[in-house]
């Protein structure tokens, strides 16, 4: 089967796209309005880019309507954002935060969650969360106006945070973090399925130092 995208509408596009790029780890990204009012609300076109510098992406969506999310509204006036990760203890509550409150209400306070102070940013971090990045805004990149208008927001980051649970001895376990993932529709995958398969050759890779 082939399908061109162009004989398909934008909403088709859009639930072929998350019916196969999955499980899509999600960003529960918090900001703060010019006027101080905090936002957070969950993304799953996230992902990691480099770390020189430590960045990470994610795509806030316009409505078909054509309105802006109000997270993309907060980072394009104060360029700065908190990525908070979701996990199988928060997704609830990170669910509840995705319905559409209005402009200036903050979803910190209608769900009942608990925003700590940032180091380097404005925006509060998630308190519920187990990691939690600071982010600089780096670039914001239009790929098209109007209803469905997509956006991606590339962020440096600026501070890192993690739970000591789940930052043991200097290392992450994805058994101690339980990160959920983001499938088609209403569906949603555990990471405690994983497994492990090394890499081929990686003896015969030049050692760091001599690269
Ligand atoms: C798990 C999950 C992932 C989501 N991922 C995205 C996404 O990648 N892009 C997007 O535009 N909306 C996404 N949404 C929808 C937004 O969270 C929703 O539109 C929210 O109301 C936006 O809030 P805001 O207007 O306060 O920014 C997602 C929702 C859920 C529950």
């Amino acid at each position: 089967m082939n399908i061109d995208p162009e004989t398909l509408s934008p909403l088709e596009r859009y639930n072929l796209m998350i019916a196969c790029i999955i499980p899509r780890p999600i960003a529960w990204i918090s900001t703060i309005s010019p006027e101080g009012v905090t936002n957070l609300a969950p993304f799953s076109f996230f992902t990691g880019i480099t770390a020189n510098p430590m960045s990470v992406c994610f795509a806030p969506v316009n409505s078909r309507e054509g309105v802006p999310k109000d997270t993309l509204i907060n980072v394009k006036a104060t360029k700065q954002f908190v990525v908070n990760m979701a996990n199988e203890d928060n997704a609830e509550a990170m669910n509840q935060t995705s319905a559409m409150y209005p402009y200036g209400v903050s979803e910190f306070e209608k769900v009942g969650l608990t925003p700590l102070p940032s180091v380097k940013v404005r925006p509060p971090r998630v308190k519920e969360s187990p990691v939690q990045m600071e982010c600089e805004l780096l670039e914001l990149v239009t790929l098209s106006e109007g209803s469905l208008g997509g956006n991606l927001v590339i962020g440096r980051v600026v501070m890192f945070h993690a739970h000591d649970g789940v930052w043991n001895g200097g290392k992450m376990r994805h058994q101690d973090l339980k990160a959920i993932g983001r499938m088609e529709g209403a569906w949603y995958a555990r990471t405690s399925d994983a497994f492990e398969m090394a890499r081929p050759g990686l003896d015969k890779r030049t050692p760091p130092e001599t690269k």
